[in-house]
């Protein structure tokens, strides 16, 4: 059965958010001492996500992807994917994560049927990554893109581009597509925290792309049908590809596909709408209909667009660990 909104959307592609917490403080995402903890009785159960999964793929929905906060801290979560995986009709399960758990759970992911990763790396030099993240761990990230590479799990790599931050970065980051059968996405730096000064911030998806064209010969590839809204190019000759992102700049908006469940049981259909409708009272066993039928109507009022583009923008600032990246 297709899911579609009032304009003309497809949507089939659900993203749960799993937890809040995490084991690092990227800038871009959260204050220095973290977002309120939420209390162990807000926080979905396993059995009430699943029963969300289960009612959205019935309606459609053909991919799923896991997020946080970083999904890997929360107890049981393996057992949960592979329960997930097993969702009659559901195509694609793929996972968000900062990588630090990966050396250690990158074996357990695969076998429990996650067909791919986005490891979220904002730059390659270990003071740099420290300054983003707020925390020492690029070795356990890079070890843990190893490891992922190991078990054959295939990978995303995920940077924020930040001017004056990691925009020098940005050529290193694209070597790493000639060095690994891997996509690196560049995505525009988006305004969640609603700091004062974040348009200074912003490297545009085609600033990204024309300093690529600088120094590499590109170009562009075909993206699969259940691709998100980035537009990928692959430097001649390399075995990986390069997408780029761009909520901001380009058309985003116009090819969102999805639908996102906060870790407290909210449904977002727009990242930056301010309410979410709480789905949590309707998680009982056996309601799955009435789930569904929600869903549904939820999915047929998802916002055309963003306004972060608009000088009235009215969104409430948000940290992204809250909603799931
Ligand atoms: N701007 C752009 N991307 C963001 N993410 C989180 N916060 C932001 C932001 N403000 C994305 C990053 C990160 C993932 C978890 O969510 O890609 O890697
Ligand atoms: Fe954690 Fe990801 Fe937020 Fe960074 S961006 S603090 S890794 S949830």
């Amino acid at each position: 059965m297709r899911l579609s909104d009032n304009f003309g959307r497809k949507i089939n592609y659900l993203r749960l958010s799993v937890t809040g917490r995490c084991n690092m403080r990227c800038i871009y995402c959260m204050p220095a001492d973290g977002i309120d903890k939420l209390g162990h009785a807000e926080i979905l159960s396993y059995e009430q996500f699943l029963l969300i999964a289960k009612a959205a793929v019935s309606l459609g929905i053909e991919k799923i992807r896991v997020t946080g906060g970083e999904p890997l801290v929360r107890t049981g979560i393996i057992s949960f994917l592979q329960q997930l995986a097993k969702v009659s009709g559901l195509q694609q399960l793929v996972l968000t994560t900062n990588g630090v758990l990966l050396p250690e759970m990158a074996q357990a992911l695969k076998d429990a049927g996650v067909q791919r990763l986005n490891i979220s790396l904002d730059s390659l030099q270990p003071a740099i990554f420290a300054q983003l993240t707020r925390r020492d761990l690029l070795a356990k990230v890079l070890a843990g893109i190893a490891a992922a590479e190991k078990v054959g799990i295939p990978y995303k790599i995920n940077m924020v581009v930040m001017r004056g931050l990691n925009d020098n970065e940005i050529l290193d980051f694209a070597r790493l597509t000639q060095e690994h059968d891997c996509t690196v996405r560049f995505i525009e730096y988006m305004p969640t925290l609603k700091d004062k000064n974040w348009r200074s911030l912003v490297v545009s998806s085609p600033e990204v792309l024309q300093r690529l064209n600088d120094h590499y010969s590109l170009h562009p590839v075909d993206r699969g049908a259940l691709a998100g809204p980035a537009e990928e190019f692959a430097i001649d000759g390399a075995q990986g590809r390069i997408g780029l992102i761009a909520p901001l700049s380009g058309h985003f908006c116009q090819d969102c596909n999805r639908i996102r469940i906060t870790s407290s049981g909210a449904v977002r259909t727009c990242l930056f709408s301010n309410h979410g409708f709480d789905l949590k009272p309707l998680l009982i066993p056996g309601n799955m209909d009435t789930v569904a039928s929600e869903l549904r109507r939820l999915v047929s009022d998802k916002p055309a667009c963003h306004t972060l583009n608009s000088h009235t923008s009215e969104y409430s600032p948000f940290s992204m660990a809250q909603i799931g990246g």
